[in-house]
């Protein structure tokens, strides 16, 4: 294993659910460390943040029924993953990057996140089976 690159890290998944107040009580019994919670506006979410090791677990509740994850909740009504996020260190070289290499991008620009990060998310039709964030932690 020694040496195998790493790669990008996992920064945190996002799951969606209809109840942010009953999602946070089993996921704090299950074990997992509660964050905190913040209204994003700009993605029309409101998301509870726990600790799990090193990486991050993201419950997301829609702020309405016509927000991206409120359609995403239409289909599944008791929530499901929606995404996986990647670390990266300089994420406007790496939206370069993969725009590069052919990916197609959601958010051309980084735009600020839960918690003040830069994130940008990656089109679907790019990475088959997952919508990707990229995630620049600014701490
Ligand atoms: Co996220």
């Amino acid at each position: 294993m020694g040496d195998i690159p790493p790669g990008l890290p996992i920064d945190h998944i996002g799951i969606a659910v209809p109840d942010l107040a009953a999602a946070r009580a089993q996921y704090e019994a299950l074990g997992l460390h509660y964050q905190g919670t913040e209204e994003v506006v700009s993605q029309g979410i409101r998301t509870a943040v726990f600790t799990c090791g090193d990486q991050r677990v993201e419950l997301m509740e829609p702020l309405s029924p016509d927000s991206p994850v409120g359609r995403f909740l239409e289909k599944r009504e008791r929530g499901g993953i929606h995404h996986i996020a990647f670390g990266v260190t300089d994420i406007k070289t790496e939206l370069a990057r993969l725009k590069d290499q052919g990916f197609l991008l959601v958010d051309e620009e980084p735009r600020i996140g839960a918690g003040g990060h830069l994130i940008a998310f990656l089109h679907p039709k790019s990475t088959p089976g997952a919508l990707v964030e990229l995630v620049q932690r600014v701490d």
